[in-house]
């Protein structure tokens, strides 16, 4: 417990070293404040996230963190040192500009830092697992846009940090993100504290719909009720906002948005066009979907839509429907 509580101090101490060296080391001014004025982040949305930059060096935050009294320990319990092969140790952030992660109560549980090389590799460098950050439990923008997203009573699930962010600075404040994996049933409690309506906003290429597609099954599963909006290709939240602006862009939100059950059952209906063989394999995937929803009542209303879409008897979908719910059990 004590150990738990260090950690939360050694993080917040480390989130002002970040912001601090943004705002007031020439490297970060010229590197770090400069990268996010490129992307027109602001002053105030650069405060609300707490953003920051790790200078490029091997041990810049060890000195002025034992300078301070922090132990060298203190650090690699909260993970912001890494060692090599050869056991040296040093500074895990050099270089990056710094993402916190909090937690719903507003603490820094760790960071995701991202590149500032064109090819810098990893693109996105997060924290190491801590006593108080479990990665999968975390919710990327959840305390910044609980507010907002019990008021509108709606959370936009978007891919990225900067997606957060960028919405956020375009008004459009209750939104979260997933850090680029499906959310687990930690992460969805979370959201459904605030609401029972999520949105999730996905990338308009093929692979990444694929994807999206399959993590949106621990959403239906919650209960929640999940609409889905289709980005032209080629675009993520934060730069179609960028292109249409955010006032257009909340409009686009509200217009394109479908029900999920009701958009794979299109998609998946115009991809197998006249394909008999992959027009049963596509029902099937819709009905995979459709069998987790706790909610009978909306499983009998997605069937009958189902049925229109992929112009099928609605007697034969609820018995397939059937057996795949037989087949869970
Ligand atoms: P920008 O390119 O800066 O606009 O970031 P982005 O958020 O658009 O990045 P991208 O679409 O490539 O990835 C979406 C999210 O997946 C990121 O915000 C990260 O949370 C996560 N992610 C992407 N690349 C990495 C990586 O190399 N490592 C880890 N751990 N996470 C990543
Ligand atoms: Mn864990
Ligand atoms: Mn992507
Ligand atoms: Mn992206
Ligand atoms: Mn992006």
């Amino acid at each position: 417990h004590k150990r738990r509580e260090s950690i939360f101090v050694t993080m917040n101490y480390a989130k002002d070293y970040f912001m601090r060296m943004m705002q007031i080391s020439d490297e970060g001014k010229s590197l770090g404040l400069g990268y996010f004025k490129n992307r027109k982040f602001n002053g105030d949305t650069i405060n609300t996230f707490d953003l920051g930059y790790s200078l490029d060096s091997w041990d810049s935050l060890e000195k002025d963190a034992t300078q301070k009294g922090y132990t060298i320990e203190a650090l690699e319990l909260a993970g912001l040192r890494s060692e090599n092969e050869k056991g040296r140790k040093y500074d895990r952030f050099r270089g990056r500009v710094m993402f916190p992660i909090h937690d719903l109560s507003g603490r820094v549980i760790a960071f995701g830092a991202r590149t500032l090389k064109k090819d810098g590799k990893p693109k996105y460098l997060n924290s190491p697992e801590t006593e108080i950050y479990h990665k999968s439990d975390a919710l990327y923008g959840i305390y910044q846009s609980k507010d907002a997203i019990r008021v509108k009573d709606r959370c936009y699930l978007v891919e990225g940090y900067t997606d957060v962010i960028s919405l956020h600075q375009a008004g459009i404040k209750n939104v979260v993100a997933s850090s680029g994996t499906a959310l687990t049933e930690g992460q969805i409690k979370q959201i459904k504290r605030f609401t029972n309506n999520v949105t999730a906003v996905f990338d308009g290429d093929a692979a990444g719909l694929k994807a999206a597609i399959r993590g949106v099954d621990m959403l239906l599963q919650q209960g929640l009720n999940v609409r889905v909006v289709r980005l032209p290709e080629g675009e993520d939240p934060d730069s179609y906002c960028d292109t249409l602006g955010g006032e257009k862009f909340a409009e686009f939100l509200k217009k394109e948005e479908t029900d999920f059950i009701l958009f794979a059952a299109r998609l998946y209906s115009e991809e197998a066009k006249n394909d008999p063989l992959n027009k049963a394999e596509k029902i099937r995937e819709v009905l995979k979907s459709i069998a987790v929803i706790p909610d009978t009542i909306q499983q009998e209303i997605f069937i009958k839509e189902c049925a229109d879409v992929f112009d099928i008897s609605v007697e034969s979908l609820i018995n397939n429907l059937n057996e795949i719910k037989q087949r869970e059990i």
